[in-house]
Order: C-alpha cells, then structure tokens, then sequence
C-alpha cells in the first residue's frame, strides 16, 4: 500500500492527505490527554468509539442543513473529511453550569442556565487556550464579523440538534465544543463544522442518575472511560455494547 502523507499529528487525532484534493483523512487516536496535556493516557478503544460517534453526529447535522466537513467514515478509526481552513478558536456552548464556568462564577456544577452561552477560546496550546470576545477576535482578525455571526448560528443549531439527539436517549448535554473553518468554493467562503463532535469534546450526564458520560470520567478518575463512551454509542444504537467496535463472537452469560 502507497504511504501516505501526514499532514498533521494532534493529541487525539492524526491528519493525512486524502484521496482528491480538498479532502483530508482524520485519524481517531486512542491517546487522552486533559488539562492542556500534564494528564494523558492511552485508552484501548476510545479512537473507535469517537469514529463512530462524531461520524453520527455530523451525518445528522449535514441531513438537517447543518454543514460539516464530513463526508463518509472510511473504518474503524478513519473518516474522510473536507480539508477547511481552521479558524482558531475554539466556541463552546453551554447549558448548564460545570467546569470553569462554574470556577470562574461560583455557579454551582448542575445550575441549568437561563439561556444557551456561547463562549470563545483562541486555540494556543502555549497560551493554555485562554478565552477571548468578539473583540479580540476583530481586532486580531481570526475572524471577520461575518465569520462570527455565521459562527454563531452554527454554534446554535448544533446546540439544538445535539441537546435533542442526546435527551432522546436520556442524556442531558451540559455543554459541547466546536472548531470551524473555511472552505472556498470558487469566489464563495463557507463556514463548516469540523474538527470532531464526540464525548472528548461535550459534557454528557445521564438524565436520572446524572452519571458523566464524557470526558470528565479521565479528567477527575470516575472509572472506565471506554465504558461511558460506549455507553452513548450504545444508547445512540450506533455500537453494541462492549465498546471496543471488535466484532465477532460474543460471551453469552
Ligand atoms: N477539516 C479539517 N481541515 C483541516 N484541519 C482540521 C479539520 N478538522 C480538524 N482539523 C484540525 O486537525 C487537528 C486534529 O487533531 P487533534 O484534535 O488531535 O489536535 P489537538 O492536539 O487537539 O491540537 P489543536 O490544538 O491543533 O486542536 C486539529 O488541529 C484541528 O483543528
Ligand atoms: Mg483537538
């Protein structure tokens, strides 16, 4: 088989060219880190169950009008998107009061808010990813004033679509993070969502129990992350459980 060409190498996920121009190959890595990279781990089976889970959540938001990078899972492990120019933030959503939100404003973890916040984040891993307003994003330009209001609305209807998707399952979606980037089509710009959508980059709590089901699990040593994981995928009917995406025989008890 030809080798082929990285691109890039992120914490969880590696970039290769893909096969047209335009497209990209993204691997799903079993690497975890958290706090900017001081913790990190490897996690037998979390690159499968982000494949999937993201590749779910973005064919559903691109059926709905939402665009996306994505165009078609490849394995396992791979999926096949459209190569964008990342815009460097990182804009997050929030629903309910957890992590530094809730550092930052003495807000309870688990305060529903009164309305969805948008909150943006200048991608610089030196930098530790501080947050930034539309100002600093004007004024450094990052981002046009259109950008951001295209941003915005994106920002939205992903909150929307994911937090239904999600409470259909009985999961309540506490907050999620997006990248987005430009993709040129001849004279026109488009801003997609990229990047991935997956359990690494939301926080999900079991409705009843409000067990976490995300992140948070490595971030603060909760136990299994593959079993959380694996749990959304299941309850999302888009993996057995067990998690590991192995197929084949399976122990009957
Ligand atoms: N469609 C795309 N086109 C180009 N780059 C993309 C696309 N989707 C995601 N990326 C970029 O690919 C990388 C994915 O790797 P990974 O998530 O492991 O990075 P990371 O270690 O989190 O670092 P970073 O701070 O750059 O996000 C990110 O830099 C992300 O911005
Ligand atoms: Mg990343």
């Amino acid at each position: 088989m030809a080798r082929r060409r990285l691109v890039y190498e992120g914490k969880a996920k590696i970039l290769y060219e893909g096969p047209e121009p335009g497209t990209l190959i993204q691997h799903f890595k079993d690497d975890a880190t958290a706090f900017n990279a001081e913790k990190r781990d490897v996690i037998e089976g979390k690159g499968v169950l982000n494949n999937r889970i993201s590749e779910h959540i973005m064919s559903g938001l691109n059926s709905i009008g939402v665009p996306t990078h994505f165009i078609k899972r490849l394995n396992m492990r791979e999926q096949l998107v459209r190569a964008c120019e990342i815009i460097p933030l990182e804009v997050v959503v929030r629903n309910v009061a957890a992590g530094s939100l809730s550092k930052r404003l003495g807000i309870e973890e688990g305060t529903a808010l009164p309305r969805p916040i948008i909150e943006f984040y200048y991608k610089d891993d030196k930098l530790g990813d501080p947050m930034v307003t539309e100002e600093h994003i004007l004024a450094f330009n990052w981002a046009s004033q259109q950008d951001v209001d295209d941003i915005i609305a994106l920002a939205l209807r992903v909150n929307d679509f994911l937090a239904g998707m999600m409470l259909g399952v009985g999961i309540r979606l506490v907050d999620f993070k997006i990248e987005c980037g430009r993709i040129y089509e001849g004279d026109f710009q488009r801003i997609v969502v990229a990047d991935e959508i997956s359990p690494d980059s939301c926080r999900l709590w079991d409705l009843r129990t409000g067990r976490k089901l995300d992140k948070d699990v490595f971030r603060r040593d909760l136990g299994s992350l593959t079993d959380a994981y694996a749990e959304v995928a299941s309850r999302l009917g888009i993996m057995p459980r067990g998690g590991s995406g192995k197929t084949g025989p399976q122990l009957v008890h």
